[in-house]
């Protein structure tokens, strides 16, 4: 090989774009606890505080393939935006740039990994105000999706996803895993692998 082609090959070698995306190492897991008599028909965990909260959007992220649909629910200040800050982290998101969309319905992130779709739908009151903000061309598409409150319009939200639920508890959050469809219970089985081993 003469040393142009070495060099060639050195730099495609060490350029992360023809490597294909390298995501984040997985988070620190610490103050997130499976909870496995509670009950619900899905996987429930204990988030501690804040930063578990946000680790859990992180670990998420790390499992987050194309297409992917995520639909955060719970009352208002549950933790659904922190938790969209940790997936965007995770995907190579710069963490300044992730700012609630409740006013601009819609936010997109082109994380170095992948692009995320950060929709927060409590505002809207009908299926064509989603379809006026592109609700149903760019969920599901490529990069991950996340829908904030997307439990208000069910019936519009695509056949698979993961639904992630959020509960204020006194001492801190709860958040429950129902999947729907095979891609996202071998997520939610990912989830609980990494937190029981990080355990
Ligand atoms: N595990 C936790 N323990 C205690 N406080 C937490 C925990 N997780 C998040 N919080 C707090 O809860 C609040 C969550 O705010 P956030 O904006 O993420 O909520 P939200 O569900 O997006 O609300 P909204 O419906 O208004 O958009 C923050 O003040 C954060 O500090
Ligand atoms: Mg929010």
């Amino acid at each position: 090989m003469d040393t142009h082609s070495r060099k060639k090959r050195h730099q495609t070698e060490n350029n992360a774009d023809a490597a294909g995306p390298v995501p984040e190492p997985r988070p620190e897991l610490t103050g997130i606890t499976w909870q496995n008599e509670s009950g619900g028909s899905g996987k429930c965990f204990f988030l501690a505080d804040e930063k578990a909260t946000e680790n859990f959007g992180r670990l998420l992220g790390t499992l987050a393939a194309d297409g992917d649909v995520y639909c955060l629910s719970g009352d208002l200040g549950a933790g659904k935006t922190l938790m969209s800050k940790g997936v965007c982290k995770a995907v190579g998101v710069e963490e300044e740039d992730v700012v609630s969309p409740t006013f601009a319905l819609m936010n997109i992130y082109n994380g170095k990994v992948m692009e995320v779709r950060h929709f927060d739908l409590y505002r809207l009151d009908s299926p064509e105000e989603l379809a006026d903000i592109g609700f149903y061309e760019y969920v599901g598409g490529e990069g991950v999706s996340l829908i904030e409150w997307g439990d208000l319009f069910q019936s519009e939200l695509p056949p698979e996803y993961l639904q992630v639920n959020l509960t204020i508890v006194p001492e801190g959050r709860m958040v429950e895993l129902i999947p729907f469809g095979l891609r996202y219970e071998a997520v939610s089985k990912e989830v609980l692998r990494h937190v029981n081993a990080g355990a």
